[in-house]
């Protein structure tokens, strides 16, 4: 197939994406499809309206990449491409959105508050306060990799925390912050049935104090446990929340959703990523691998997705 590989573009994440996209070309080259690399930013678009490839692989993180811009335009042009559609990909990427799907459907998520720059930080502060109050972790609500996020522990730190968050945009998400243990849940569209299937349940060990930026990053500040060390009946209902989680927000092909379980053993959701990172390092690859899915097995199984 004639394979067109989406990398760069110019979110907060155009880094980790260069690594995806190049893992994702190897891999692509290695199953010996006829392989272009276009980046968003520097007029892949208009490229590819002229590659016309057989499938556009979204090897993009964050910003327009995942929010269901880009997902329109190949709408536009009628190309189909990788990952989730229009729809999944906004309701995924808006934190507070996601939180009121999760809400409206029972899929168990911290509790939380919508707090808008445009009502003033006081306002914001008091309310965040009152409804969910200290400790809580406080969200732009439409960023990713943990970017603009606080960790709030005392009450007069709340209100920095709204402001660092509101310089990243106009919505921040206040939620209860959950001790516990961090894990990850990838979720695979099956090539047989088609149906979503939940992978291995990772967990996430950072050597920092939380999962930030560096953590997620840095080669060595973080471990991947397959299989997580919770108990039985804790990860069965993590890789059904996943799927539920998954299927909530209309999803296709591919997700990872991000979960903290807590000491007496409840899981709860906190996000699904659309198009998580695919290093070889990444956390969905890792899990992919220990359910016996290669690499180069699980880029076919995401195409096959997006031909169906
Ligand atoms: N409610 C919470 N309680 C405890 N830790 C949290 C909470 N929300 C986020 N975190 C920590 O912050 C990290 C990033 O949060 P997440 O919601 O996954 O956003 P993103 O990955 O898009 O930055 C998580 O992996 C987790 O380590
Ligand atoms: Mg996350």
């Amino acid at each position: 197939m004639k394979i067109a590989v989406l990398m760069g573009g110019d979110s907060s994440e155009r880094e980790v994406s260069i690594k995806s996209g190049t893992q994702v070309r190897l891999g692509l080259e290695r199953l010996n499809h006829d392989v272009i690399c276009l980046d968003p930013a520097d007029g892949g678009l208009n490229e590819l309206a002229l590659a016309k490839p057989d499938v556009v692989f979204l090897a993009l993180h964050g910003g327009k990449g995942e929010n269901g811009a880009i997902q329109g335009a190949l709408e536009l042009m009628g190309l189909p491409y990788t990952g989730s559609g229009v729809l999944a990909s906004a309701l995924a990427m808006d934190k507070a959105m996601s939180k009121r799907v999760f809400n409206a459907v029972g899929i168990r998520t911290p509790g939380s508050v919508t707090v808008n720059r445009a009502d003033g930080t006081t306002h914001a502060t008091r309310k965040a306060s009152e409804e969910v109050g200290v400790p809580c972790v406080v969200k732009p609500s439409c960023q990713g990799s943990t970017v603009g996020i606080g960790f709030v522990k005392r009450d007069e730190d709340l209100m920095p925390a709204l402001e660092g968050a509101f310089s990243h945009g106009p919505a921040v998400l206040v939620e209860q912050f959950i001790a516990g243990t961090e894990v990850t849940v990838g979720v695979l569209e099956s090539p047989v049935s088609g149906e979503p299937e939940a992978l291995p349940v990772l967990e996430i060990v950072a050597k920092n104090e939380y999962y930030d930026y560096d953590a997620k990053y840095t080669p060595g500040k973080s471990d991947h446990i397959i299989p997580a060390r919770i108990n039985p009946e804790a990860y069965e209902e993590c890789q059904s929340l996943a799927v539920r989680t998954h299927t909530a927000l209309g999803c296709s092909g591919y997700s990872r959703v991000d979960i903290i379980v807590d000491p007496s053993n409840t899981p709860w959701v906190l996000e699904l990523n659309t198009l998580p990172g695919l290093t070889q390092v990444s956390l969905l690859p890792d899990a992919a691998k220990a359910a016996g899915i290669g690499f180069d097995e699980l880029l076919s199984a995401i195409i096959a997705a997006a031909l169906r």
